[in-house]
């Protein structure tokens, strides 16, 4: 158990002392913020951080066979069953911010700490988990560390996903001391969870515009990822007539105008092509085949999918015009998820002045909320700007989050 003296040190570092202890992990020189892919060298050091912080506060820490660490707070020494669970990611996107994921990590860790110190001794044990890869920036895949412990992906996918170094994701494991055969669905780890509570920076202007410090989660818009390549014919920069080009990249540039476009025409629609890459990839040559990756999001499922249709039937005519061809694949899809009802008129009734709110960005809790009773409380980021280095929060929002998650998780511990 965490000695007091200890845990009131711990806490007086607060959340904005624990994520200066990162601050100069994974920094990104070139894009501004932070590169963080998950097992990188980056995020394998905020890993051990973690274990590093649960471990100084005595909590028991185990890594489970998809990657997910969880650290285990539970004084009476109660089964691990019926836990409350809190917790989020440690991995970035490129040039993301600081508080995508490790406000929610070092959050918790000070919950823990205020809970001790407070004296609770609570019947119920509480886990801080950290899940891998909820970004997909490595592997392609976001949330792939639940995705995997829920079954919502198999094990043989996952284990075929590649990096852009072609490095695949079971390598990826074995290097991190996974074993690749028994990643997948895991009813054991799942059925430790009787609550999951995720608190994330807010990545819009909700509360900002609300003048608010913290929300409550109600619902994540269902989005997915496709991978569009458009395939043409490499050749020469000097050499080759315009007359005479099938050049992918004059077809991708129509596309993402079109994507646009397919998405205006639809109200609440997003659809984003945040990366491209052109093969072979020099200045001076016609490139023979374009990867672009298509995000696309909407409250209505069948709105994505409708966009997404649009979107393949485009680009195959946009190609033809070109002499190119066009093939669209699906690498992930996550409906519209609800938050549990029942968990949060619970958390509206422990913060009764936090107002409920909707977002866009995808997370862990989205995917466990299929599963099991699953919740977010969300704090104010002032700039409504994030996956980017403005992504902020001030220090007395950060205290303000801890503050609410406290409440949250003494009022289900003691339930
Ligand atoms: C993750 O942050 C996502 O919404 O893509
Ligand atoms: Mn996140
Ligand atoms: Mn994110």
């Amino acid at each position: 158990m965490l000695d007091p003296a200890a845990a009131r040190s711990h806490a007086e570092a607060g959340v904005t002392g624990l994520l200066g202890e990162i601050g100069g992990v994974g920094t990104d020189p070139h894009r501004g913020g932070y590169t963080r892919p998950v097992y990188s060298p980056a995020e394998t050091d905020l890993r051990d951080w973690f274990v590093e912080s649960a471990t100084r506060r005595s909590l028991d820490v185990d890594t489970d066979r998809n990657g997910i660490i969880w650290a285990w707070w539970n004084p009476a020494r109660a089964p691990l069953t019926d836990a409350v669970v809190t917790g989020s990611h440690l991995d970035s996107v490129p040039g993301g911010g600081a508080f995508d994921g490790p406000l929610g990590v070092a959050s918790a860790l000070v919950a823990v700490d205020r809970l001790n110190r407070s004296g609770l001794r609570p019947a119920r044990p509480l886990a801080i988990a950290v899940f891998p890869e909820e970004e997909g920036s490595r592997f392609g895949v976001a949330c792939l560390g639940s995705r995997l412990l829920t079954g919502d992906i198999s094990p043989e996918t996952a284990a075929r996903l590649t990096d852009s170094d072609r490095v695949t994701f079971a390598e990826a494991a074995v290097k991190h001391g996974l074993d690749p055969r028994r990643l997948g669905r895991d009813d054991e780890a799942l059925g430790r969870i009787g609550v999951f509570v995720e608190l994330h920076v807010e990545q819009g202007r909700g509360l900002a515009d609300l003048g608010q410090p913290v929300a409550i989660g109600t619902s994540i818009l269902g989005h997915g990822r496709w991978r569009l390549t458009i395939t043409g014919e490499g050749n020469h920069a000097g050499t080759t007539l315009m007359s005479d080009r099938r050049d992918p990249m004059v077809a991708a540039g129509a596309l993402i105008t079109a994507v646009r476009e397919i998405a205006r025409a639809r109200p609440g629609a997003r659809a984003t092509v945040g990366r491209l890459v052109p093969t072979p990839g020099g200045t001076n040559v016609i490139a023979s085949r374009v990867d672009l990756w298509l995000d696309v999001r909407h409250r209505d499922d069948a709105v994505t999918g409708d966009v997404v249709r649009s979107v393949g039937d485009r680009a195959r005519t946009i190609a033809a015009a070109e002499g190119c061809t066009a093939e669209l694949v699906e690498e992930s899809l996550s409906r519209t998820a609800h938050f549990d009802a029942g968990l949060n008129a619970r958390l509206g009734a422990a913060l009764p002045r936090a107002p409920l709110l909707a977002t866009g960005a995808g997370h862990d809790a989205g995917v466990l909320s299929g599963h099991r009773p699953a919740g977010m409380l969300f704090v104010r980021n002032p700039t409504g700007v994030s996956h980017s280095p403005s992504e902020h929060v001030e220090p007395v929002d950060a205290e303000a989050g801890v503050e609410a998650l406290t409440t949250v998780l003494r009022d289900l511990l003691t339930a």
